[in-house]
């Protein structure tokens, strides 16, 4: 075999593969956040990874960077505007109201995993291609349901080992307040010094512009309306509860007012997880409450909240920390035949031992003793379980702790319960 030629093909900018051995910490945090979930009467939905282009139009809305930058859009043969899907709340909400999910109990909780693609300037952190697991409770307005996904989404750090994560929460009002409050805010924006692409976004979304990293907007902005100062009575009451209840939860948390988010569909809660040890890109994970979007998408009104956990950052961010995952062995036991019939009698035991629940794997393609012993060091198995003609004429195979490199005898028909047994 030549091994040498590579091909001429690279994964796209701003993409990465998932290779082993990383790739098992990637499924390791998939599983720690939708664990909770799947405690918490979420079940799971998948949508398609591309959409109708106006779902995110709408939904995500016009003004965002998302829609207006970031989309990968393609007209199909048949005509079709289509976009991969830039995120996930507007898939789920479309599927849910689809299928009449709404009409049976609500809320209606959801969780999901998936790709995700958006045409950003890539850097450590901000990919083109990335990875989400998010969960939206559909139709109910209780402050107890936000303040659940909080905590179930605190608590799925945790149980990974994060420690340096803040969770930053804001209220941005609701069709009541925010109007009045936009309003106000419009004409604070158009007294200040700004270039021309800020004062465009003053006339479509203002509240973006409280978002602007710049030292030179940021000075101006002392003595900006707040949202805080503006919010009804009954968003107020609202966010209070959910502040309540998070502490109840012992789940600290700092009150951010500036926090307003990237898409445009929230309304009263928003809330981003963000983590120091992770440079710009610090958000590993946000949502908020959206009581507006299914109206937004043709549906009838129903009040949801969710969020999205990114899974890359949530990979760097316990990178950052040092924190290793305790990932459970790929491989336990790993046979190695020395001759054709050794072959034939061992691959019957690595069989077994797989159907007996034991992560097994064999030396494939014929390898001498030396190349197959370390394959079996490689693979991290704890036992190789080797064998010759001799062994076999005697009935026996060579179990080895490779740990302890002891090794010893066991009897062919007993080397299976024998493993079980040691592994307790
Ligand atoms: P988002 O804040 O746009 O919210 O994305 C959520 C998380 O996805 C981010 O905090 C980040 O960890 C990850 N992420 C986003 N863009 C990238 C990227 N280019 N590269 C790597 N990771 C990225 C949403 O997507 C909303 N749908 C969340 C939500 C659910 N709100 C309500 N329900």
């Amino acid at each position: 075999m030549n091994l040498h030629p590579v091909s001429t093909f690279k994964a796209p900018k701003g993409t990465y593969d998932l290779i082993p051995p990383d790739s098992a910490a990637f499924l390791a945090v998939r599983e720690a956040i939708s664990a909770p979930l799947r405690r918490s009467g979420y079940g799971y939905i998948e949508t398609p990874g591309f959409e109708n282009v106006e779902l995110f139009s709408r939904g995500v809305g016009e003004s965002t960077d998302i829609v207006t930058k970031e989309m990968y859009t393609l007209t199909t043969k048949g005509g079709d505007e289509l976009a991969l899907r830039p995120e996930g709340t507007a898939s789920v909400l479309r599927a849910a109201l689809e299928a009449n999910l709404h009409r049976g109990g609500l809320p209606v909780k959801l969780w999901y995993s998936g790709s995700y693609y958006r045409y950003e300037r890539p850097q450590k952190g901000r990919y083109r291609h990335f990875s989400q697991v998010g969960a939206e409770a559909l139709g109910a307005e209780d402050p107890a349901l936000d303040a659940e996904l909080i905590i179930l989404a605190h608590d799925a750090y945790r149980s990974l080992g994060l420690r340096n994560f803040r969770i930053l929460l804001n209220s941005l009002g609701d069709k009541e307040c925010r109007p009045a409050y936009r309003a106000a805010l419009q004409d604070f924006l158009r007294g200040l010094d700004l270039d021309d692409e800020t004062r465009r976004r003053i006339d479509i979304n203002p509240l973006r512009v409280l978002d602007d990293k710049r030292d030179a907007v940021q000075q101006q902005l002392v003595g900006a309306p707040m949202l805080r100062d503006h919010l009804c009575e009954a968003c107020k009451e609202y966010h209070e509860r959910v502040r309540e209840l998070l502490t109840a939860a012992g789940v600290a948390f700092e009150d951010d007012e500036k926090l307003v988010r990237g898409l445009d569909y929230y309304t009263r809660t928003t809330f981003e997880f963000v983590h120091d040890g992770l440079g710009s890109q610090s958000a590993v994970g946000g949502g908020g409450r959206y009581d507006g979007l299914s109206e937004m998408i043709g549906g009838p009104e129903l009040p949801s909240v969710g969020w999205a956990l990114g899974v890359d950052r949530t990979v760097l961010a316990l990178r950052a920390e040092g924190v290793e995952l305790e990932l459970p062995a790929a491989t336990e036991v790993f046979a190695v035949p020395l001759g054709e019939e050794a072959r034939r009698a061992l691959f019957t035991v690595v069989t077994e031992l797989r159907r007996a629940g034991v992560a097994a794997d064999f030396a494939y393609g014929g390898k001498g003793l030396k190349n197959a012993m370390k394959s079996a060091n490689r693979s991290g198995a704890r036992y190789a379980v080797v064998a010759g003609e001799r062994d076999l004429a005697e009935g026996v195979v060579q179990l080895k702790d490779l740990e302890s490199g002891e090794q010893a005898p066991v009897a062919f028909d007993t080397v299976v319960s024998e493993l079980l047994a040691k592994r307790g």
